[in-house]
């Protein structure tokens, strides 16, 4: 079914006196999602918070329900975070390190997962393998398998990288981490509510997402999912009340499904926010969301191409709705903010990222990444590729 864009902009309150191309910071809430944060922080003013959260007890359990399909997941197999990075860490720090275990992740892994592999690597002197990308900038998935051995315990990829226009070919990851029996971690911060996704299909173990980016959840919300075989095998690196009952005076049990990597206290009317955001997506329609975030950052790419001192650094065969660039006249920063200030067009910039080392070997420290939605159109990509003519020219 063809999406229907001016409903959707109908339901954006700023898509007509703003061009946010900054999804992949920050996608624009919906309506409903405003609406049903907004009305459970005045009912929490009102009633008070306990109070509130019983009231709302079926909009806040919508949310399992509602991450479950839009992973192709059961709603016992997530667990609420505050974020992506949260929701990841309480997969990672769950496996059992011990000195000499190797991860095996990739050249554009996310800065916050690096620093767990090597905080981990300090603490148990684990190795972290990095395996290396193909011709296109993605992963190889052969040099992947290549690095396996018995010392691997985990393989962790970013599925779309912060910083670059790729996706890397994780259904391929996943079936050799299956073959070998090896867990994977699947950072789905940038992939949930841009693409279709189906976890266990793509064989993951884990899947960690962000409610605020292209899920246009509000700030401060993420879900980690866990196949359901491994939700016992994992033993979260700290427990509260919600993820564990207190059996006995010495005894302790964690909960059996994914609530064991949850905590007790959280943003309540966020979570509600989350369900309507996933709800929202459902609705529309996710692989409709996919076609039309493909087709504009395709146009946005194209034409930034054809601007005489611009550049394009997206890489990897298959393309997002994050496009990279960099000015040969205006650094990034300065075209970020004119495009801001000037032009009222929101991107964003990724400063020198250790994960494109092959980027900066070609001295490229920053660029400008402009992220679309389906809810974006033709005429901002026009508007803004003349807009970034002016000020880079
Ligand atoms: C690929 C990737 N993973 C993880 C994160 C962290 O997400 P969060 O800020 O929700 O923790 C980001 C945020 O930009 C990201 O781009």
């Amino acid at each position: 079914m063809a999406l229907d864009i001016a409903g959707l902009r109908a339901d954006t309150p700023s898509a007509e006196s703003l061009i946010h191309f900054n999804n992949a910071g920050a996608g624009l809430m919906p309506r409903p999602v405003l609406e049903a944060v907004s009305a459970h922080l005045v009912r929490e003013a009102t009633l008070g918070g306990y109070e509130s959260e019983a009231l709302a007890a079926d909009q806040i359990n919508n949310m399992y329900d509602a991450a479950a399909k839009a992973v192709a997941g059961k709603p016992g197999e997530i667990a609420y975070a505050e974020n992506a990075t949260r929701a990841w860490d309480m997969a990672f720090y769950a496996l059992d390190w011990q000195a000499g275990d190797a991860v095996v992740t990739c050249q554009s892994e996310y800065s916050s997962n690096m620093i767990a592999y090597l905080q981990m690597a300090e603490r148990k002197g684990i190795e972290i393998r990095l395996a290396p990308d193909d011709e296109t900038g993605a992963v190889d998935p052969a040099s992947l398998e290549a690095l396996l051995d018995d010392k691997v315990k985990l393989i962790a990829i970013t599925h779309i990288p912060t910083n670059d226009g790729l996706v890397n070919p994780v259904a391929e990851i996943g079936a050799i981490a299956r073959k070998h029996d090896i867990p994977f971690l699947l950072d789905g911060c940038q992939s949930v509510g841009q693409m279709p996704i189906d976890a266990r299909a793509l064989g993951a173990t884990m899947l960690s997402a962000t409610g605020r980016k292209f899920l246009r959840g509000p700030r401060g919300t993420g879900f980690l999912w866990v196949a359901e075989e491994w939700i016992d095998r994992l033993n979260p690196p700290f427990l509260d009340l919600r993820s564990a009952t207190w059996t006995g005076p010495a005894s302790y049990e964690p909960a059996r499904d994914a609530k064991r990597f949850e905590n007790w206290e959280s943003y309540v009317a966020g979570r509600i926010g989350l369900g309507v955001a996933l709800d929202y997506m459902n609705t529309i329609g996710i692989q409709d969301i996919w076609d039309r975030i493909q087709a504009l950052s395709a146009a946005l790419r194209t034409e930034l191409s054809a601007i005489s001192g611009i550049s394009v650094h997206d890489q990897g065969q298959q393309k997002c709705g994050i496009v990279t660039f960099s000015s040969q006249r205006i650094s990034a920063a300065d075209l970020s903010t004119a495009l801001r200030q000037e032009h009222r067009i929101n991107t964003s910039t990724s400063s020198v990222q250790v994960t494109r080392k092959a980027l900066l070997d070609t001295g490229v420290t920053d660029m400008v990444r402009a992220s679309v939605h389906a809810y974006n159109t033709e005429d901002e990509v026009a508007r803004t590729v003349d807009a970034i003519r002016k000020v880079a020219q």
